[in-house]
């Protein structure tokens, strides 16, 4: 099989996806088992449907994870889910810091930085999104502000530890609109020098993946740009054909 240079294509379902939904990722399985990735593949659904998925992937080369979830490791905090739950539910991921967590709760870098250190705890490789807004981007702001977040977000028990970092433009997400590939490179290196400096030269080998409008048109370009290591896919993963399309371009 050919060695890929990419790591990980996952796919964030959001607040998608009812029990029929599992179809998907059963169409997943088997297009995958018939002829298999090149890299890791993850769905990321909602924590309803980690157990379900979990079992219909079971033993197969698709991984679930999470979407969030609680620095605490248990105790009054309704409805909420801790890492050590998605755990026991099967998965082996958890998506931290998204964007429409961070701004549509005032998600903070310190506490993503703690969810990491959970996730960790409990067993799971934490994605880490980080991202500019539009205005930010305009303001010319870009890397100062991803550096920022990357500096901030990771805790330093993550060196020498499985995770990635997710590069996810919060204008370029579910508008259609992405960086040119230039734009996505000087992040991506941007990215890899916080690391670095954060955790020293084991992170020289991490996985950064982009996101943001990742389609299977634009897979192949995006995912040959210097220091891309893979997608974090929203929209285009809720159907294997869509999602396949991507995994097949890495
Ligand atoms: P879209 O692929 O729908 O733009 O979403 C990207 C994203 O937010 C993945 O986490």
């Amino acid at each position: 099989m050919k060695q890929s240079v990419k790591s990980l294509i996952a796919g964030n379902w959001k607040m998608n996806g009812l029990g029929a939904s599992l179809a998907e990722a059963e169409a997943l399985r088997s297009a995958l088992e018939a002829e298999p990735a090149t890299c890791r593949v993850a769905l990321c659904p909602p924590a309803t449907l980690v157990d379900r998925m979990t079992e219909a992937c079971a033993g197969g080369p698709v991984e679930v994870g999470g979407q969030d979830c609680r620095a605490e490791a248990s105790g009054a905090y309704t409805g909420d889910i801790s890492a050590a739950m998605l755990k026991d539910a099967g998965a082996t991921l958890v998506i931290l810091g998204h964007s429409e967590r961070r701004q549509g709760y005032g998600e903070t870098d310190a506490l993503v930085l703690a969810k990491a250190e959970a996730a960790l705890a409990a067993g799971l490789s934490p994605i880490i999104c980080v991202g500019e807004t539009l205005q930010e981007r305009e303001a010319g702001r870009a890397v100062e502000v991803v550096r920022e977040q990357v500096i901030h977000s990771l805790p330093l028990v993550l060196a020498g530890q499985a995770f990635a970092v997710a590069y996810e433009p919060v204008w370029a997400i579910g508008t259609g609109l992405t960086p040119t590939l230039e734009q996505i490179e000087e992040v991506h290196r941007a990215v890899r020098a916080a690391m670095i400096e954060r955790l020293g030269l084991a992170a020289a080998t991490t996985p950064i993946l982009y996101g943001g409008s990742v389609k299977p048109d634009n897979a192949r370009d995006i995912l040959s740009t210097p220091e891309v290591g893979g997608a974090l896919v929203g929209g285009a993963s809720l159907k294997a054909a869509d999602f396949l399309g991507i995994i097949r371009a890495a």
